[in-house]
């Protein structure tokens, strides 16, 4: 209480919010734009004071004079939204298990190619990707020799540690049906609270990589679908331009880029073919 009304106090200048803002911009693409004012002040002041600098030029000498870098992603951290969910967008997941799913395993099977690639890509906490591990292994896993893999990246490293971990409170699996609990999360007690932890079959077929969306990516296409859901809308349009493009150029043919719930590609150039609201396929 006393933290929250001592950070009340400290004011953040027009010159020194620019120069977070651009900062932020240059590193991670993220659009403060002046309207976030307000925000950045009220998300920053609590790390001031956490961290007992008293003003925010103070706070912004350290962070550039920190050659290490850490300090600069603890402050995007509380910067960046990580708000996520299993199964969030529900549509995507229907869709995945009632048509795509069973359209790319007859073309694959075709082909005998039994290999299939996603990225989850800004994948926070890591209940995106396990969402997209267990609709994989419900829908093909158990059907052959099915080679299956998803990339989960993040540009921070403190929510990857959270995703690796796949240690959740109860409230956060109930979107899980009670098989898909049984089957794989495994209950634990930490003094005295249920926690689930998510299984090794799961896991397995999950990696955690740091990636910074503005920098390069060492992904090896082609890939089969992309999750890149409520990352985008942080960004500038030529940002999400660029981001698209490259996209494109990692997913298969017939391979589909899933976008968050406000995030369609209405005033981007670009050649998906429209699916329904929030998913594109490559032709
Ligand atoms: C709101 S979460 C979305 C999580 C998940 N995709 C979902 O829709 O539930 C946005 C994530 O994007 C990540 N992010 C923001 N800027 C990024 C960048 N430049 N590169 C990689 N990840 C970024 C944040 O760290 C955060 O975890």
């Amino acid at each position: 209480m006393m933290e929250t009304l001592l950070a009340q106090n400290i004011v953040l200048s027009d010159k020194d919010f620019y120069r977070i803002s651009d900062l932020v911009y240059e590193h991670c693409g993220i659009n403060l734009h002046t309207g976030k004012k307000e925000l950045v002040r009220a998300r920053l002041a609590k790390l001031l004071r956490q961290r007992n600098f008293k003003t925010f030029q103070k706070y912004i000498k350290y962070v550039f004079a920190d050659k290490n870098g850490k300090e600069f992603s603890i402050l995007i951290d509380s910067l960046s939204t990580n708000l996520t969910s299993f199964f969030r967008e529900k549509q995507h997941f229907d869709f995945l298990r009632e048509k795509f799913l069973p359209l790319l395993m007859e073309r694959k099977r075709k082909n005998r190619n039994f290999r299939i690639r996603v990225w989850s890509a800004g994948c926070s906490s890591g209940e995106e990707p396990y969402s997209i591990a267990i609709t994989l292994l419900e829908e093909v896993a158990g059907q052959g020799r099915w080679d299956v893999k998803i990339l989960a990246t993040d540009i921070s490293t403190t929510i990857l540690d959270t995703a690796r971990k796949g240690v959740y409170g109860p409230k956060r699996i109930a979107p899980l049906s009670g098989m898909q609990k049984n089957k794989y999360l495994m209950m634990h007690r930490v003094n005295r609270e249920k926690v689930f932890e998510i299984a090794g079959s799961v896991r397995n077929i999950v990696i955690f990589k740091h990636l910074n969306l503005m920098k390069d990516w060492p992904i090896k296409a082609p890939l089969d679908f992309i999750f890149c859901r409520n990352v985008m809308i942080y960004f500038d349009k030529p940002t999400q331009q660029s981001l698209v493009n490259r996209f494109w150029d990692l997913l298969d043919s017939g391979g589909i880029l899933f976008t968050g719930h406000s995030e369609s590609l209405t005033g981007i150039n670009h050649k998906f073919n429209y699916v329904q609201p929030t998913i594109y396929m490559k032709p």
